[in-house]
């Protein structure tokens, strides 16, 4: 923390207003800092279509930047372009890795490339521990010899070999990390009980489409056969669409009892969100293959559900869900079985007006008729795009300060509110308070 004149900004949401017309998804953040890093893997000029401008997205490029790899971000065409001709360092430094906890996916990618990395742990962050020691275990399992000091990951690997791994919980980063350095492997990996999420499936089809050989990506059984570095290619690549970005706006909408259309979202990869909303009462109508329209009326029904990894309930659409549970007309619990503090939206719900008992990994909400406008802060990307949400909803004027969290998850977050119709303004202030906007702690 410090205690100076600072520029922050914040938004300012007044809410009531029923979000009506249209938006567009953009790329996947959890896909796209992955594929990123597998361009690592091959020798030459790869372009990735449809990258979301985003924080997260720049400290990225910014890691595979000091790799001695040419990148360039085409902002308006929302294209990056990776050269990875040569490689000429094989470290990441913690001052990009603590501000980023994915960009530890380097791990595998340049164990794969380089046959070594030194790569900083990235620690925990506010929503929990995050642990790496599955991906450790994994790299190790398939003849990576590994040292841990001065907080560095030191990873050597003249030779690896394929082998069996099984996780024993589906992450999806020690799946990402394993696949990465699996790639040129001699001989076959099979990963069991394998991550399944959609952001999986896209860096498999990524590296096969890049000359590797991976399938059951999608499955709990994912099987890599080693290929020779020679048989890699530079490629151009479209990101999918970010089902966290739909699920917020699907969330928006249904909270100010509106009507709109969501385009470049693949509505498969949100089936279990989409049947709580539905049983909630919300409207989902699918119009194209690509496109649905959403909307609601009236007081919502409650529902109860446990976080899972996918295609179970999704973490990071929790808080979104327990804003509409706030309101609901009854009782609704949501466990949540992924992350030992992701609950830190509650106080400043309670704040809005929310009734919610929370106890350890539970939060027992009891539906109000209405929350009210209040001053909020965002404590990690989803609390916080759910507290702008929750204000999209609520009566009177709220202002949600600490945005430098939902930039990195959210282009244009409030741009595309306002398109909709959303009340929401974003506005520098000058401050002499004590500002908790270091990026130093953002950590997810
Ligand atoms: N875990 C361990 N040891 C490990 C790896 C994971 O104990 O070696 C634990 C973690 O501590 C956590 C749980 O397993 O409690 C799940 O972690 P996982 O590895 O599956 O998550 P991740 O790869 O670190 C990604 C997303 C998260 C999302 C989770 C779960 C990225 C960059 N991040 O994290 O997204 O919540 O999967 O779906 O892909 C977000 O976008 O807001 C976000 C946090």
């Amino acid at each position: 923390m410090t205690m100076d004149t600072n520029k922050e900004e914040k938004y300012i949401v007044t809410g009531g207003t029923p979000l009506k017309g249209e938006v567009l998804i953009g790329g996947a953040k959890n896909a796209v800092l992955k594929l990123m890093a597998a361009a690592v893997l091959a020798k030459g000029e790869t372009l990735i279509h449809n990258v979301p401008d985003l924080t997260d997205v720049e400290i990225m490029l910014k890691v595979i930047k000091e790799l001695g790899t040419k990148t360039k971000y085409d902002k308006f065409n929302k294209t990056v372009s990776i050269d990875a001709t040569d490689i000429t360092n094989v470290t990441a430094k913690y001052e990009l890795v603590s501000k980023m906890r994915a960009s530890f996916i380097i791990l595998g990618a340049l164990v794969s490339r380089c046959n070594e990395a030194i790569v900083a742990l990235p620690g925990g962050c506010a929503i929990g521990e995050r642990r790496v020691d599955f991906h450790i275990k994994g790299l190790e399992a398939l003849g990576v010899n590994i040292k841990i000091e001065n907080g560095y990951v030191h990873a050597k690997a003249p030779k690896l070999v394929g082998t069996d791994i099984y996780l024993d919980i589906p992450s999806v980063g020690a799946t990402e990390n394993i696949m990465l350095a699996a790639i040129l492997a001699e001989g076959e990996t099979k990963i069991q009980n394998a991550a399944r999420e959609p952001e999986i499936i896209d860096l498999a089809n990524f590296l096969n489409s890049m000359g590797a050989d991976i399938s059951g990506a999608g499955t709990s059984d994912i099987v890599i056969n080693g290929v020779k570095q020679e048989d890699l290619h530079p490629i151009e690549y479209t990101t999918i669409p970010d089902r966290i970005e739909a699920g917020t706006f699907m969330t928006a909408i249904v909270a100010t009892r509106g009507k709109a259309i969501i385009r470049n979202i693949f509505p498969a990869h949100l089936t279990f969100f989409n049947n709580k909303l539905l049983k909630m009462g919300a409207s989902i109508k699918l119009i194209e293959p690509t496109a649905i329209e959403v909307s609601s009326k009236g007081r919502l029904n409650t529902v109860n559900f446990v976080t899972q990894p996918y295609p179970g309930f999704p973490t990071d659409l929790q808080s979104m869900a327990m804003v509409l549970l706030s309101t609901a007309n009854g009782v609704g619990i949501i466990t949540e079985s992924l992350y030992e503090n992701r609950f830190m939206q509650v106080p400043d719900m309670r704040r809005m007006g929310a009734d919610i008992h929370q106890d350890r990994n539970h939060a027992i909400i009891k539906g109000v008729k209405k929350l009210t406008g209040a001053a909020v802060s965002a404590s990690d990307l989803r609390a916080g795009a759910s507290l702008v949400v929750a204000a999209l909803m609520a009566e009177g004027t709220s202002e949600i300060n600490n945005l430098y969290h939902i930039d990195r998850g959210y282009e244009n977050f409030d741009k595309k509110i306002q398109a909709l119709g959303g009340n929401i303004e974003r506005i520098k202030i000058e401050s002499t308070q004590e500002s908790t906007g270091d990026l130093n702690e953002i950590r997810i």
